[in-house]
């Protein structure tokens, strides 16, 4: 598995000593070729921190210099381990990878009081109002500033999950001449609404319990993740596969002793990885995009009914969940889409694929991603 080979490469583990006691040959020979493997994936994937925008910034990167680069951007609750495996394959294909922890994830600098501190400090303790440096403004800058700092002044394709892919259609809408074209995973472009804050609007749909209105007060959140332990809340979240609202009530998202299975495509070495960053940085770096949204909301006014002029192609599972927010459907397949996205080339749903798409299908979804970012290369 590709995973024990990551670890080793980019957490310092090392790769295991041949001459550790008396192995037997097959034993010996698995050792052998994990080493060997190590050491392929160290060349593959490297490490290191970009100043920008006045933050460090950790960005993991496959593939050589001076190639057409692809900036694959994350999403919650995930670093840029999410992109692995397409890293390995867009290195392979010829391109140069550039996968960031965003701000407030993994290796990255966590601006604001409450992240970086909060598992430490306990239920919300210092979690004040940071979040006003997680708007799409900010996190656009750091994109901006990344691609300046690494020497990247022509534009770059993105690829982008989640809450990556609202920071890549906000960059697009923004900054067009930055993106060659964009591959967009599970959240499709909605237009802003010049009437209703997307809070009020979820709010006004899933109700009190839908985890993003739950997540609005800095430190309620970070209280209940602390209760059920950074493991299990990753759990929680790689395996939901419901393709209904997501709801954390009340009066609590579970027991700190509930089981969760882990799905196929993720490994106990991946969950403990993730989980050794969560437990570094906190919950509320990430948390943050959220509680930013009200002022994302503001800030962006002026592309109130802009469209994005950036050649796009979007996938998602049909089983995620946003893929079942009421209208969506509709708004992706009845021409919505396409009149703010023009130039979207192409719509994909997978079947019987929940939200992470890109590490449950990730063969697929490198085919597709490299298919389209060819027809510009
Ligand atoms: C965002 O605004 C909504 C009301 O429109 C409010 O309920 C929510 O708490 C606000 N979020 C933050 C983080 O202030």
């Amino acid at each position: 598995m590709p995973v024990a080979r990551l670890l080793a490469s980019c957490c310092c583990l090392g790769a295991p000593s041949p001459s550790s006691p008396l192995p037997t040959d097959s034993k010996k020979e698995e050792i052998m070729a994990a080493a060997a493997a190590a050491a392929a994936d160290s060349e593959v994937i490297t490490h290191r921190i970009v100043e920008a925008n006045g933050l460090r910034l950790h960005v993991a990167e496959a593939g050589p210099a001076g190639a057409p680069a692809v900036l694959l951007l994350h999403g919650f609750p995930q670093t840029w381990y999410a992109w692995r495996h397409q890293m390995r394959e867009l290195a392979a294909a010829g391109y140069h990878a550039l996968a960031p922890d965003m701000r407030g994830y993994g290796d990255s600098d966590a601006p604001g009081p409450g992240a970086a501190a909060d598992s430490a400090a306990g239920a919300g303790a210092g979690a004040g109002a940071g979040h006003e440096r997680y708007t799409a403004m900010h996190v656009i800058g750091d994109l901006v500033a990344l691609l300046d700092a690494v020497g990247e002044r022509e534009p770059v394709f993105v690829v982008a999950h989640d809450w990556g892919a609202l920071t890549a259609w906000n960059l697009c809408l923004l900054r067009p001449d930055r993106v060659r074209a964009l591959v967009a995973l599970s959240v499709a472009f909605t237009p802003r609404s010049p009437a209703r804050r997307p809070v009020d609007g979820l709010r006004a749909l899933y109700g009190d319990d839908y985890y993003i209105c739950r997540i609005q007060e800095p430190g309620v959140i970070e209280a209940e993740f602390a209760r059920l332990g950074t493991e299990l809340v990753l759990r929680k979240f790689l395996a939901y596969r419901d393709p209904g609202p997501l709801l954390m009530p009340k009066s609590g998202w579970g027991s700190p002793d509930d089981e969760v299975p882990l799905p196929s495509w993720i490994t106990e070495e991946d969950i403990k990885h993730y989980a050794s960053k969560f437990d570094k940085t906190g919950f509320t770096g990430g948390l943050n995009y959220y509680r930013a949204l009200n002022k994302t909301w503001e800030l962006t006014s002026p592309w109130t009914g802009a469209e994005i002029k950036v050649p796009a192609k979007f996938i998602v599972g049909d089983l995620d969940l946003t893929y079942h927010t009421p209208g969506i459907q509709d708004f992706i397949h009845k021409g919505g889409f396409k009149k703010f996205v023009p130039l979207l080339d192409d719509v994909v749903i997978m079947k019987d694929v929940g939200h992470f798409i890109n590490e449950e299908k990730p063969k697929e979804v490198s085919e597709h991603i490299i298919s389209f970012i060819k027809k510009f290369s």
